[in-house]
């Protein structure tokens, strides 16, 4: 694999061709936010916390850092007036999902975010894939996936697998940024294996 060259946050910074833009700028000491991504995990790209201007062939865009890949050449803003507020705008959005998301909350108080500023409408989920990834990818059960599109998209624990699976593991509830996913599990065990329930046995 060849290196590549890209200017961040105007530091000369040299990677492995593949890699991405967040972890070009880790490389280099330079700090990005972010919410869904892991190192064991591959990047899923679901919050755009970790969002960045990246100027190449003459256009400006913003991307999502985690999923963005470098190119020679790339010149990447990690700060500037449109980031942070973007970023912003992004943790007050994800906020009216989750009002109670520490990690949220956290977030908004490191970037001046205000909590209020959208009315809320708690589903609690805010479609992070964190425990869909880690479940397919680390423990390769694929209990839990999404399921519908758009502003239907939840998601759901597979009950013939959960039933089987979940209880000696539950590795993914502390990934949550919500508790929307142990919320989904209660709910799953109670109406579709009952018989595992500790309340019920
Ligand atoms: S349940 Fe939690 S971990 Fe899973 S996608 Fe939703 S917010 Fe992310
Ligand atoms: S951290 Fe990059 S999209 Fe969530």
């Amino acid at each position: 694999m060849s290196a590549i060259t890209l200017q961040i946050d105007d530091k000369e910074v040299r990677v492995e061709e593949g890699a991405t833009v967040l972890e070009a700028a880790r490389s280099a000491g330079i700090s990005i936010p972010t919410l869904c991504h892991r190192e064991d995990l591959a990047p899923f790209g679901g919050c755009r916390v970790c969002v960045v201007e990246a100027e190449a062939h003459g256009s400006t865009r913003l991307v999502a850092s985690c999923v963005h890949p470098v190119e020679e050449g790339l010149v990447v803003r990690t700060r500037s007036e449109r980031v942070d507020r973007t970023r912003k705008t992004l943790i007050e959005l994800l906020l009216a999902h989750a009002p109670d998301s520490p990690a949220l909350r956290e977030l908004a108080r490191e970037h001046g975010a205000d909590a209020d500023r959208f009315e809320k409408e708690a589903s609690f989920c805010i479609h992070c894939g964190l425990c869909v990834m880690y479940c397919a990818e680390v423990k390769k059960k694929n209990a839990i996936g999404f399921v519908d599109r758009g502003t239907r998209k939840e998601i759901c624990f597979i009950p013939e697998i959960a039933a089987k699976e979940c209880n000696d593991c539950k590795e993914c509830f502390p990934l949550c940024p919500t508790s929307y996913l142990q919320a989904a599990f209660v709910l799953t065990e109670a109406l579709a294996f009952p018989s595992r329930s500790p309340e019920r046995a």
